[in-house]
């Protein structure tokens, strides 16, 4: 059915409720539009994104294709308009990427559906198999609440702390005031439930899928994200339930790369930094520093976007050279500028004197919520919003 309406942005809390089609596709133009201007370099020509809708999976899927001009398949979990309501955001990023990819003569095909699950596994292979018969790339970019294993079994993800209670300043979306937040410890259950979620199980079981099926090139690269982020945050990021699930990922790199050795495949993690995506903006206290980093980082002319992260990702950490910039411990690094002492500093400053009074001084509120309207397709200026559009 094709309904024609006037979408307005229906924000509850941390989530928006509508997205718009016309503003989605803008969001991707201006993706593009910056990768193209960034020029091209030598990379891998067949990729897989894995979480290629939205975020860090979305911005790499646009890398590909307009860095190193790759063939790429997109998998996402995102809801089509059922008549009455918008569908979700990377629905419509994904189908905008294909409208352009296609005009610029470059194959792209997404599939819609749970990643998690094996029937998804095999819709990829077999379309990788028809169409380009192997992948050199792949980027695994999944931000889940929620995983269902092959046994049935449901696991939900949590953020919570590993030890004790942790409160500190946080900022509340709904009122922009500034008040405290205390975030509870997990179960050992919740743990290892957020670990079997966002950790590395199913990266492997991609990896391995893939390789059994014979569709993963000799020499492949495989990339999962993570997150590090300041002290101030480790409570709740870093030795939270998601630090511990990001751990697991940083180990499934090491399996993934004795057990595909042969295939001479390598597997990274590349830390990225802090932005507002759908996942990151769920989790408590952290916007408040997001907001703050946003406001130290523009003022220093260091402000990234998720294109902007991923393009130096391709630019000067991955296909630079010889072989990928990496830390002492194996890891790329694209938090390098949010880390750096003369950030931190001034961001802990800013976190010491922060309160509702000062917070719109103090703080970026507003590049916060441009981030966040962008994200649904709301706020471009050059997007008419009171014209109907077809849903
Ligand atoms: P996002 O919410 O923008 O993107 C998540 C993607 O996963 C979407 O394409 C979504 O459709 C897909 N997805 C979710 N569940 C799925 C399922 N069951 N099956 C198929 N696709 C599914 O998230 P974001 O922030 O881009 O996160 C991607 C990765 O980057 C995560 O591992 C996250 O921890 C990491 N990261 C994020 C940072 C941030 O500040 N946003 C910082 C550093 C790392």
């Amino acid at each position: 059915m094709v309904r024609i309406m006037i979408v307005e942005p229906k924000v509850r809390g941390f989530i928006c409720a509508t997205a718009h089609p016309v503003g989605c596709r803008e969001n991707v133009k201006r993706q593009i539009e910056y990768m193209k201007k960034l020029g091209s370099c030598d990379g891998p020509k067949k990729v897989l994104v894995i979480g290629a809708s939205t975020g860090y999976g979305l911005a790499s899927r646009i890398a590909a294709a307009y860095c190193t001009g790759a063939a790429t398949i997109g998998v996402m979990f995102e809801k089509e308009s059922n008549g009455r309501r918008t569908a979700t955001p990377g629905y419509y990023n994904t189908k905008a990427f294909e409208e352009f990819a296609h005009a610029d003569g470059l194959y792209a095909k997404s599939i819609n559906g749970d990643a998690f699950s094996k029937e998804i596994k095999d819709q990829v292979i077999d379309l990788i198999r028809s169409d380009l018969g192997s992948v050199d790339m792949v980027v695994y970019s999944l931000a889940a609440p929620r995983r269902t294993t092959a046994d049935g079994t449901t696991y939900q993800s949590v953020l919570k702390t590993t030890s004790s209670d942790f409160t500190n300043k946080s900022w509340n979306l709904k009122d922009n005031t500034v008040g405290e937040a205390t975030i509870t410890p997990a179960t050992e259950e919740e743990t290892l439930a957020t670990v079997k979620v966002m950790g590395g199980e199913d990266w492997i079981d991609w990896m391995n899928a893939l390789s059994d099926a014979g569709v993963l090139a000799d020499g492949a690269i495989t990339l999962a994200y993570s997150y590090i982020g300041p002290k101030l945050t480790y409570p709740v990021y870093f030795n939270g339930t998601i630090g511990m699930a990001k751990k697991h990922l940083q180990e499934s790199a090491a399996i993934i790369n004795q057990t595909l050795a042969d295939q001479h495949v390598k597997a990274y993690i590349s830390v990225n930094k802090a932005l507002v995506t759908q996942a990151s903006a769920a989790i408590p206290i952290v916007p408040l520093y997001f907001a703050i980093l946003y406001k130290v980082m523009k003022e220093k002319g260091l402000h990234e976007g998720c294109i902007e992260q991923i393009g130096r990702l391709f630019h000067e950490k991955l296909f630079s050279g010889n072989a990928p910039v990496l830390d002492e411990e194996g890891r790329i690094r694209l938090d390098d500028w949010e880390l750096r002492e003369d950030i931190q500093k001034e961001v802990m400053e800013i976190w010491d004197k922060i309160n509702t009074d000062n917070v719109k001084e103090l703080a970026d509120i507003d590049g916060y919520w441009d981030d966040f309207y962008h994200m649904f397709g709301f706020r471009f200026p050059n997007v008419d919003y009171s014209q109907d559009v077809e849903i």
